[in-house]
């Protein structure tokens, strides 16, 4: 299985800073979030290639993936073997790169890795969240399982007045994740989708469960994302795609705790999920808390 990763955005709600970096390349206590994707997305049993859909005006990207042996023989000659490991390991990873030639919007994104997934389910993260213990696209992996291999996506409730901002579901609850017993909004409930729509006004929303950022997609949704016209704001969305989709295959989804991954899509997003894995990480936290000093109370 190929998990796809869209990258190609303009990362806006994140200027200045990304004017020369992109969004995906800030760090995460030591890592470019793009990283932490990558290797959530390589989590799931069966996923042998991560492809990344990448701006040509973002060329770090591929740069931060290759090979640098010079760089490598460099740090071990200087003692430096541990970061030598670091650097070698982001070269290894099995990832490949797509181009898509001007943002035209997330489908336009998906479809631009048509080629690489041919006609196998794929799993698509975005590339400005991600989900630490990785368990998130495992959980949709094994709900399409029990549903014979049907699309699934991971959602979570919204305030009611925040739907206009997310691509929300139509559906019924029809069981729950595991043994969780979960229903309705409640983390674990699983939902048979009847309908998608891109950011509803909050009188139009059909629930209040917003698609989360990560999917597993029936191929046959490339078809349709290759004849898909502009929705919303303008851009291909892949949420009408998959509205079409629903016209010939089911599709399920997973209610999730958003609280469960990292955004890093605007700046004060990044910094809390800075914050949040820094007071995680045994050998940061203490350092952290003390460069804070009386600044915030933290528990
Ligand atoms: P976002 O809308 O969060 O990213 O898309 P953006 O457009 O870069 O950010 P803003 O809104 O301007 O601040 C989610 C993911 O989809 C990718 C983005 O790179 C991001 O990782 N994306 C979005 C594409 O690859 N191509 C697109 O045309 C749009």
């Amino acid at each position: 299985m190929k998990a796809i990763i869209p990258a190609a955005g303009l990362g806006t709600r994140f200027l200045p800073a990304t004017k020369c970096t992109p969004k995906e390349l800030l760090p995460v206590l030591d890592k470019p979030v793009i990283q932490y994707v990558v290797e959530e997305a390589l989590e799931p049993s069966g996923v042998d290639e991560v492809v990344i859909v990448n701006s040509h005006e973002k060329p770090q990207m591929e740069a931060y993936f290759s090979p640098d042996p010079k760089f490598e023989d460099y740090l071990r000659a200087h003692g430096k073997d541990a970061l030598a490991q670091k650097v070698h390991q982001a070269g290894e990873l099995p990832v490949s790169f797509v181009y898509q030639d001007e943002p035209r919007g997330l489908g336009h994104a998906v479809w631009c890795a048509a080629q690489k997934v041919g006609d196998q389910p794929f799993l698509v993260l975005l590339g400005d969240y991600f989900v630490p213990d990785r368990q998130m696209c495992v959980r949709m992996q094994e709900v399409s399982q029990q549903h014979g291999g049907a699309s699934v996506i991971a959602v979570a409730p919204v305030p009611a007045d925040q739907v206009s901002r997310y691509g929300i579901i139509a559906g019924e609850c029809v069981g729950s994740y595991g043994d969780s017993g979960a229903t309705g909004e409640q983390e674990g409930a699983v939902w048979r989708v009847t309908g998608l729509v891109e950011k509803p006004a909050p009188e139009d929303a059909p629930s209040r469960l917003f698609i989360v950022g990560r999917y597993l997609l029936s191929p046959r949704i490339m078809d349709l994302l290759a004849t898909q016209g502009k929705g919303a704001g303008g851009e291909i969305q892949l949420t009408d795609s998959m509205e079409r989709l629903l016209e010939e295959e089911q599709m399920y989804a997973l209610v999730v705790d958003p609280d469960e991954g990292c955004d890093t899509g605007t700046p004060a997003a990044w910094a809390a999920t800075n914050a949040r894995l820094a007071l995680r990480d045994p050998q940061m936290a203490a350092a952290f808390k003390e460069a804070l000093g009386d600044e915030v109370k933290l528990g």
